[in-house]
């Protein structure tokens, strides 16, 4: 298995508040790893230093095979380190298939070019378009995204990190405010690229956490106390006591 992410001591405090904790992660590519713990552990702030948003205090992360600790937020996407969330990099006001062009387009280094021929542009639309109908989205090529379900709109963020190139998505609560039928989607859309990317998942629902993981991580207090396959989590006493107990 090929390294592509690897986080050693890092650490992050805030004031008194040690939000990260001497810690250490590493995911192969292509793994579906999940970060787990309770409310406070430092999940987010674990997310936001790994896309550049919030600088360690100390520590290193490599992203294949890079020393990417001191590299901005704005140079990250471009090694291919995606945070998916924000569904605000989407632009409402233009349709599933335009933002999925201008994704396509940055990715083939066209960003600022207002001419490019007809061929060039078909082949982008063909291309954004098989990237929508991989998260579901076929039937709303057409759609402005601020008539999109949440659920949906949730998607097409996920479909722009591919269309952008994404190596490694960064999934902060993907299913956070979505109904059943709509966490379901999001669910199924995350199994069917296990394998091909690799992701980085923070979720609440265990359910989900337990069924989709290779592996996962549990985070109490700034610093993972265990690292494993999904039936060796459930079974580790020290995160039980910590966490699942609690639930
Ligand atoms: N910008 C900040 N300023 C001060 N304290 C912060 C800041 N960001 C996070 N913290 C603190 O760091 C700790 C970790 O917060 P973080 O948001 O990363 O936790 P989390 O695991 O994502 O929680 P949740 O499950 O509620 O989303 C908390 O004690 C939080 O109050
Ligand atoms: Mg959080």
């Amino acid at each position: 298995m090929t390294e592509l992410l690897k986080v050693q001591g890092l650490n992050k405090a805030y004031g008194g508040v040690k939000a990260t904790d001497d810690l250490h992660l590493s995911l192969d590519q292509g793994e579906l790893h999940a970060v787990i713990g309770p409310n406070g552990a430092g999940k987010t702030t674990l997310i936001s230093q790994l896309c550049g948003n919030v600088m360690p205090d100390s520590g290193t992360v490599h992203f294949a095979g890079r020393d990417i600790t001191t590299l901005g937020e704005h140079q990250r996407p471009h090694l291919g380190m995606s945070r998916t969330y924000q569904i605000t990099s989407l632009i409402r006001t233009m349709s599933v298939l335009d933002n999925l062009q201008l994704a396509v387009q940055v990715r083939a280094g066209h960003s600022f070019k207002f001419w490019t021929n007809a061929r060039t542009r078909r082949s982008q639309r063909e291309k954004a378009s098989i990237f929508a109908a991989q998260v579901g989205l076929e039937e709303k090529l057409n759609s402005r995204v601020d008539n999109l379900a949440h659920g949906e709109q949730r998607r097409l963020e996920v479909a722009m990190a591919l269309a952008g190139d994404a190596q490694l998505l960064l999934l902060d609560e993907p299913l956070a405010g979505l109904g059943a039928q709509e966490a379901q989607q999001m669910i199924s859309l995350l199994k069917s690229l296990k394998g091909q990317q690799t992701m980085l998942l923070i979720e609440h629902d265990m359910d989900a956490v337990f069924s989709l993981a290779d592996r996962i991580s549990v985070l109490v207090y700034g610093h993972i106390i265990a690292t494993g396959r999904p039936e060796e989590i459930r079974a580790n006493a020290d995160v039980q006591q910590a966490y699942l107990g609690e639930g």
